[in-house]
């Protein structure tokens, strides 16, 4: 049984998560998509929730991230919001709500932000969509950036390997991640590049860096819930740390339930009215 308290019971802000850089403590993020877990991620001591468009993976069962629409992604951010209490949540803006042009990107942020009420919104990308960031960021909504790994452009990568390993993509990664801090977001999530790389860049920029598949170098760390609890089990990527293996604790309990049920164990008097 964990036992982990954060010392500050305060809601967290995108100011705090700069502050805990300042001071060298890492910041803990996780996926969640339903009030449920949210509640629980929650009251877990989590730093930042992220309603992540991998919603569209562990939720919806498609294989990439490009089907969700907008309007899922703010019924995710809804059910998490009525369940959260100390966390920042940031909502993930789904793919094609904000790569047509920067009024789309920021008719959907603020859609996101009006319904859900969550406290910040993250787009995947650098340069390419710097217009969109200004207009969002301009309208007063923070944003968390992502790069590296990007899968809502897995159609133009062709894999899921490992990003930036040569010099030319590791240069663009690095400028773009200036540029993001340079026009104002508040973070940077930096997935499945190498840890060399992701260390450096943490180090040169002063917004908080959070790694998925990008070693330990940077200023905290995200996975996505489902796989971390070992609700998914066929996935065993190297950067993966499973927590518990709940899809066989789950399974294990359904049999019990339908034996019990079959053998007119359950119900049983106590268990009726
Ligand atoms: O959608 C998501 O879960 C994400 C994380 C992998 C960072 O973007």
């Amino acid at each position: 049984m964990s036992t982990y308290q954060p010392e500050d019971a305060r809601k967290v802000t995108t100011r705090r998560l700069v502050e805990m850089k300042e001071r060298g403590e890492k910041i803990a993020m996780l996926t969640a998509y339903d009030y449920t877990m949210a509640g629980l991620v929650d009251a877990a001591g989590m730093d930042v929730i992220l309603v992540g468009d991998s919603a569209s993976n562990v939720m919806a069962g498609n294989t990439t991230t490009l089907p969700i629409t907008l309007d899922q992604m703010i019924y995710h951010g809804k059910s998490v919001m009525k369940a959260v209490k100390r966390a920042l949540v940031v909502v993930d803006l789904p793919f094609g709500s904000y790569q047509g042009n920067s009024k789309q990107a920021l008719e959907s942020a603020i859609k996101v932000m009006k319904i859900t009420h969550a406290d910040a919104v993250k787009i995947e990308g650098g340069a390419e969509i710097k217009e969109s960031v200004e207009r969002i960021l301009c309208a007063g909504i923070p944003i968390m950036g992502h790069l590296g790994l990007t899968p809502q452009s897995i159609n133009k990568f062709g894999s899921y390997a490992v990003r930036a390993r040569d010099e030319e993509e590791a240069a663009k990664l690095r400028s773009d991640a200036h540029l993001l801090e340079e026009l104002g977001c508040f973070a940077l999530v930096l997935e499945k590049i190498p840890a060399a790389l992701a260390e450096s860049i943490a180090k040169e920029l002063t917004i908080p860096v959070i790694g998925i598949g990008a070693g330990g170098g940077v200023d905290g760390q995200v996975l996505v819930l489902h796989d971390m609890l070992g609700l998914n089990e066929s996935f065993h990527p190297r950067f993966l740390r499973q927590y518990a293996q709940l899809g066989g604790v789950i399974k294990e309990s359904l049999g019990h339930y339908i034996e019990d049920v079959k053998e007119r164990d359950f119900p049983n008097e106590k268990e009726q009215y």
